[in-house]
């Protein structure tokens, strides 16, 4: 979408993955300290988004979006200037529909939705100073062409406001285990390509759901043609750090996200994180390859059920490539310079994203990888043209 945000991936942190609906301002505004206090902003995380749970279910006499009194008493003006004033963003959520979808989710009712109030509901967002709007789908139907019709609604509501609002939406419905089904890049910032990540590695997934990394990894990477500044496949809020993955499993998951020019929205307790999860979340050379302008999603130039090999372009003519070991024991991952797009030269420098190692190599680019990690090489040296693509893209099921 340009709309003259979202022109790389959005960094941030979101309430839901570790809240869900227990989320309240003085929640808020701690999580907005650590993220300054942790380096979290500076090494590149800017949106504080408060997901669903904040509203008082129902609208004022006016027709007016309200927060919730007993949560978020200061209300949502007074949150975003507290955001701002932390050289922050401020994030918020809403539904297109009836009801948001807490509705799903216990004992929560699900507050209204923004159907009928787009226009009224986007000058309330700008009013209070929102700088990111989650908008999300709830409800088991709706066709394609509703889905666009009612999305868009929102975005020229957006537009008209005239306060840049980097738009997310989940066309949740009909994205199953398949991907969205569509290019939304005239829609909207950034669209989710699966249902909710779950906090496992892998799952036998049921029309979909749920969703584990690996699981996520294998819808996203067929949509590397969608990606571009301005709109991104969106592979869901971020489980590092909030236990269960092993640490080679949370590497994997960060380093994939950002060679899938992934938003990074970490979902975990910023308050409490561990080094190794610091370490993880703040790798500056992988923020650089999520970060690029170019904007472009890695394509995966080699694979089977074992494996994947990803190259993502980078604006100055190096490429990154991912070595992704999907298998359950250590595995040698192999390709070249010339499958990733760099030619020309008799030599070329590996930098190991993860240890800042310089190597070189005359072509092959190789490493041992063990099971569910990924390497990633920032490769430099020669002329840089497209990677080569495979003949079939087969999703791994
Ligand atoms: C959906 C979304 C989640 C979260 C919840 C809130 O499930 O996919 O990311 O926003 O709604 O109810």
């Amino acid at each position: 979408l340009d709309n003259g945000v979202g022109r790389t991936p959005p960094m941030g942190w979101n309430s839901w993955n570790t809240f869900f609906c227990n989320i309240n301002e003085s929640l808020i505004r701690g999580m907005a300290d650590s993220i300054v206090s942790t380096g979290m902003r500076d090494a590149g995380y800017q949106y504080v988004v408060v997901d669903d749970c904040w509203m008082n279910p129902n609208r004022d006499s006016g027709g007016n979006l309200q927060a919730d009194p007993a949560r978020f008493p200061s209300g949502m003006k007074a949150l975003g200037d507290y955001i701002h004033s932390r050289g922050l963003k401020f994030g918020i959520y809403q539904a297109p529909l009836d009801k948001t979808c807490a509705q799903y989710f216990g004992n929560y009712p699900g507050a209204t939705g923004s159907q009928g109030h787009e226009t009224q509901d986007a000058r309330q967002f700008a009013a209070w100073g929102v700088d990111y709007l989650k908008y999300d789908w709830c409800s088991p139907s709706g066709t394609i062409a509703e889905q666009v019709a009612t999305f868009a609604k929102m975005r020229d509501a957006l537009a008209a406001t005239g306060r840049p609002i980097l738009y997310s939406i989940n066309p949740n419905s009909i994205h199953a285990k398949t991907g969205p089904q569509r290019d939304w890049g005239d829609v909207a910032n950034i669209w989710r390509t699966t249902e909710d990540i779950q906090l496992v590695w892998k799952t036998d997934q049921v029309n979909g759901y749920p969703m584990g990394v690996q699981n996520i990894i294998d819808v996203t990477v067929p949509l590397a043609g969608y990606a571009k500044p301005g709109g991104f496949n969106d592979p869901d809020m971020m489980e590092v750090g909030r236990g269960t993955l092993t640490d080679t499993e949370q590497r994997s998951h960060f380093a994939m996200w950002a060679v899938m020019a992934a938003p990074l929205i970490a979902g975990n307790d910023i308050r409490s994180m561990s080094a190794a999860t610091q370490t993880i979340l703040k790798n500056p050379r992988l923020i650089a390859v999520n970060q690029d302008p170019l904007g472009r999603q890695g394509v995966q130039v080699a694979g089977d059920t074992n494996q994947r090999v990803l190259a993502k372009r980078l604006s100055n003519g190096d490429v990154a490539v991912a070595l992704f070991n999907q298998s359950g024991s250590t595995r040698t991952i192999a390709t070249t310079a010339a499958a990733i797009g760099k030619s020309g030269a008799s030599s070329y420098t590996l930098v190991d994203a993860w240890t800042g190692a310089t190597t070189t190599t005359a072509g092959t680019i190789s490493a041992a990888v063990p099971a569910h990690g990924t390497a990633v090489y920032r490769v430099s040296g020669g002329t840089t043209g497209e990677p080569s693509t495979p003949a079939v893209f087969s999703l791994v099921s």
